[in-house]
């Protein structure tokens, strides 16, 4: 069958439309107002507070094509399948229809000749196995087999592959996955589609949402069962046309196309070539998209802004290995504007911007990589042994604007690997050196630029916090973190609109830890250790290993990559502006400091 990327949206928004869904738009790719993730991963992200209970407002049957950004595999980009933008077909049910409805309606979308007519004989699924917390989907593989698809091609399997959840706490449940068997043979007897062997692809997920998981690990029942699917747009046009890899969708033509041209080099002939092609096509249609995004993100040294500066850093090195022309990523930025202008609109929107900001940071970048990339030649060649050293990574890093993933990859490249940990020490002691320094990776929340006046407002969300937590218990955790050097935005986890009475409370209590001139302190330890001092913060996988933990006199310990003042004393006087709901069990505070 041949089917273009436009007409797959076409077909699945039509056939769940027709099924009484409504058409909801693509979020931004910027999550706001959850402060675990840096991108929008699925579907659900935009969608959790449904998902909890909250009414949307378009009812209970909702269809979506959503942009997502996924970088925990970008080391893999550049092979068959991997990608760290794709589009996400989902469907949604909010306490509707269930299992057996949306197995039932997979299969039709999947194999009947009116919409994929896909061959059922090469379609696998998985279930979920059962364990403590969830019974075995026998229900699942019941209706599986109802619909054709044979005992021996329904695998049951446990919670590593069979459950999703979006981090570590929220609603959860089991899935069952469509794989598509790619023609391959089977690696071997016990082969089955948790393989990566190559011979099942993955094409859709069906969660069944019944669960919310706490923080302490356990799962309370949602106060209704909810279903999110998942389809990767770019991997099931791939096994529509019968292609070997996602790049040779039509999505990717126009900007192959125009590398090919700029480099003078062809695709597909030579595996470095092609590889480095593909690296660029990815990451540029990701920095593409995350910068023409609504919300929008411009290269820098924190947070989403580090991983754009990364993905164009690492596609500029590419290009150069290509010998492509200066302003080349920008022209494969414009083709990606015009594929994909109608169903995005906001990329030709913001078309300046996207073109304007990718030659700027092309141009900072190109003044320093050749002679860095000679600077790692010349350590590289006195070294002995092969390991790179942490304070070369970080030389790379600050003077050369290298991101450290990217000298590890250089580094791989030429047979060496690189201190990583001596590189996060030199990176840490830095970083105590310019205590006011607005730039730092390792943190959450803080937008770039304002300096001082940042550093004094991100003190003060840890009072505010340790303030709330007092006036209304430890209910409260944080949900988000937005500073500017006007004011400070913080989203927490309560249930009802704070009283008067509490908010000058919580005022009454920050400005006293400010009037106290407490100390601030600030200690790295492994995550283990900050759990065990009782700090508060964010134990997801992001902070890795070390993590540093702030403590304000005996009021506030959080785990936070800082910087932060000297002492309280530093701040000002604290008033609360705002006190409003963000979304269902989330509420909003903004506040200032004044002089
Ligand atoms: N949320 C599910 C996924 O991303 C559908 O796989």
């Amino acid at each position: 069958m041949n089917i273009t990327s436009q007409l797959l949206r076409e077909k699945f928004i039509g056939f769940f439309k027709e099924r009484g869904h409504a058409v909801i738009a693509s979020a931004s790719l910027i999550p706001e107002n959850d402060p675990s993730v840096l991108f929008t991963t699925a579907g659900m992200h935009p969608l959790i507070p449904y998902l909890l209970g909250q009414k949307h407002p378009a009812g209970r049957r909702l269809t979506d094509v959503q942009k997502c950004v996924r970088t925990g595999d970008i080391e893999e980009v550049g092979d068959d399948s991997h990608l760290t933008f794709f589009e996400m077909l989902g469907n949604w049910s909010l306490g509707d229809y269930f299992n057996h409805q949306s197995i039932a309606w997979s299969y039709e979308f999947l194999t009947s000749p009116k919409y994929l007519g896909l061959d059922s004989a090469r379609i696998s699924v998985t279930v979920f196995a059962g364990d403590d917390d969830a019974p075995r989907d026998e229900d699942s593989a019941k209706v599986w087999e109802q619909c054709g698809i044979p005992k021996e091609r329904i695998f049951f399997l446990p919670k590593k592959n069979n459950w999703w959840i979006a981090g570590t706490t929220g609603p959860c449940g089991p899935d069952t996955e469509i794989f598509w068997d790619t023609g391959k043979p089977a690696c071997s007897d016990h082969c089955d589609p948790s393989c990566d062997c190559g011979k099942y692809l993955e094409i859709w997920n069906n969660v069944f949402m019944q669960f919310n998981r706490q923080a302490d690990g356990s799962y309370l029942p949602l106060e209704q069962k909810n279903v999110d699917t998942g389809m990767g747009l770019e991997r099931t046009v791939c096994v529509l046309n019968g292609l070997k890899s996602v790049y040779d969708i039509d999505l990717f033509q126009g900007a192959l196309a125009k590398i090919q041209q700029l480099s003078g080099k062809t695709y597909g002939v030579n595996s470095k070539i092609t590889k480095a092609m593909r690296i660029i096509a990815d990451h540029i249609r990701t920095a593409t998209f995350l910068l023409g995004d609504p919300v929008g993100v411009v290269p820098s040294n924190v947070d989403q802004g580090y991983v754009l500066r990364r993905l164009i850093r690492r596609a500029v090195r590419m290009a150069n290995t290509l010998e492509m022309p200066k302003g080349s990523i920008a022209q494969i930025a414009e083709v990606y504007i015009d594929v994909y202008r109608d169903v995005y609109t906001e990329l030709g929107q913001n078309a300046e911007k996207i073109v304007d900001e990718l030659n700027k940071e092309e141009e900072r970048f190109s003044k320093t990589l050749i002679a860095g990339e000679k600077e790692f030649f010349k350590v590289i060649a006195h070294i002995p042994g092969n390991v790179v050293p942490g304070g070369t990574a970080f030389k790379l890093y600050d003077t050369f604007g290298f991101p450290v993933e990217m000298t590890v990859e250089l580094a791989a490249e030429n047979g060496y690997t690189v201190d990583v940990e001596g590189f996060k020490q030199k990176f840490a002691e830095h970083q105590a050196k310019s205590h006011a320094g607005s730039e730092q990776r390792f943190k959450g929340g803080m937008a770039e630029g304002g300096g001082i006046k940042t550093t004094h407002l991100h003190t003060a969300t840890h009072l505010l916090q340790a303030a709330l937590r007092r006036v209304l218990g430890d209910e409260v955790k944080q949900k988000g973190s937005n500073i500017t050097p006007e004011r400070l935005r913080f989203d927490f986890s309560f249930s009802r609109p704070m009283t008067a009475e509490e908010i000058a409370e919580t005022e009454r209590l920050v400005n006293e830890a400010i009037e106290r001139h407490l100390p601030v302190t600030c200690e790295e330890m492994p995550i283990e250790d900050a759990r065990k001092t009782g700090a508060i913060g964010l134990f997801g996988d992001r902070y890795g290993e070390v993590v540093k933990v702030y403590t304000m006199g005996d009021f506030s310990k959080e785990i936070c990559g800082g910087p932060h003042a000297n002492n309280t004393g530093e701040l000002g006087h604290f008033v609360i502006t705002k006190e409003q709901s963000s979304s269902a069990g989330v509420r909003r505070i903004k506040a200032e400091l004044h002089k």
